[in-house]
């Protein structure tokens, strides 16, 4: 059983590194923005309340949020741990995540920060493109797809996210640290946090982050 949490600002490279960690270590890669974004493009009541919040650069009211996050790690495939990305956002779902869990005997194993100055987040915002079917990041500049507009992995076409244009990137840098630094300190407080230069290439970062959760034994 791994439980791991992958904190970092608006886009530091969570998605990106998420999705490789999921397979380098064979756990499912939960994402609250994905499952919003889901939730929206579904239209259900979930994803219309959200989309307000989502659209202003705004956190989704935690009660929401919680329920939501619990309900996917309940599924089967979380049995054998789960990765989380862009979950606990607040202090409030970090205190809920750490109830739940250890209702079920579980534990945060490691909380991994992957830290980039604020200066640079703009720039990966606004190059970012994501593919329409699973949300695979890109970036015009860093991190091109092979074929333009088209995703490498699953063929689909590239687009901009809604929440990428350039004043809901600065309403969410402007709203959002504050509330992720106060996570980064309680999982600081917990000796679970490590922390790993974003500012590197993708492949050193997951280098740094595989190497940050070797030391977690499956079944430890
Ligand atoms: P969410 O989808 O979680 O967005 P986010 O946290 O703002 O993070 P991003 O997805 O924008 O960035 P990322 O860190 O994943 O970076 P990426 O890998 O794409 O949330 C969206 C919204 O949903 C929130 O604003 C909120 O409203 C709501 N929400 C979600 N969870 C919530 C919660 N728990 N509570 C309340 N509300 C919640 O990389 C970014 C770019 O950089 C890409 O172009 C990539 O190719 C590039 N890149 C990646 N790594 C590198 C590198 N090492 N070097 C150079 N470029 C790189």
């Amino acid at each position: 059983m791994r439980f791991l949490v992958l904190l970092g600002a608006p886009g530091a490279g969570k998605g990106t590194q998420a999705m490789i960690l999921a397979q380098r270590l064979g756990l499912p890669h939960v994402a609250t923005g994905e499952l919003f974004r889901a939730a929206v493009r579904a239209g259900t009541a979930l994803g219309r309340e959200a989309q307000q919040y989502m659209e202003r650069g705004e956190l989704v009211p935690d009660a929401i949020t919680v329920d939501m996050l619990l309900e996917r790690i309940d599924r089967p495939d979380a049995g054998e741990g789960v990765i989380l990305d862009g979950f606990p956002r607040s202090r409030t779902q970090a205190e809920a995540l750490e109830a739940a869990l250890l209702e079920r005997g579980m534990a945060v194993d490691r909380a991994l920060l992957v830290d980039v100055p604020a200066e640079d987040l703009v720039g990966r915002l606004s190059g970012r493109w994501v593919c329409r079917l699973a949300g695979h990041p890109y970036h015009v500049i860093s991190n091109p797809p092979r074929i333009p507009g088209i995703c490498d992995v699953d063929g689909s076409a590239l687009e901009q996210r809604e929440d990428d244009r350039p004043e809901v990137v600065r309403a969410r840098l402007a709203r959002q640290l504050a509330p992720m630094q106060s996570v980064v300190e309680y999982y600081r407080a917990r000796g679970v946090l490590r922390t790993v230069d974003g500012r590197q290439p993708i492949d050193d970062v997951t280098r740094d982050l595989i190497a940050a959760v070797e030391t977690v034994r499956p079944g430890a």
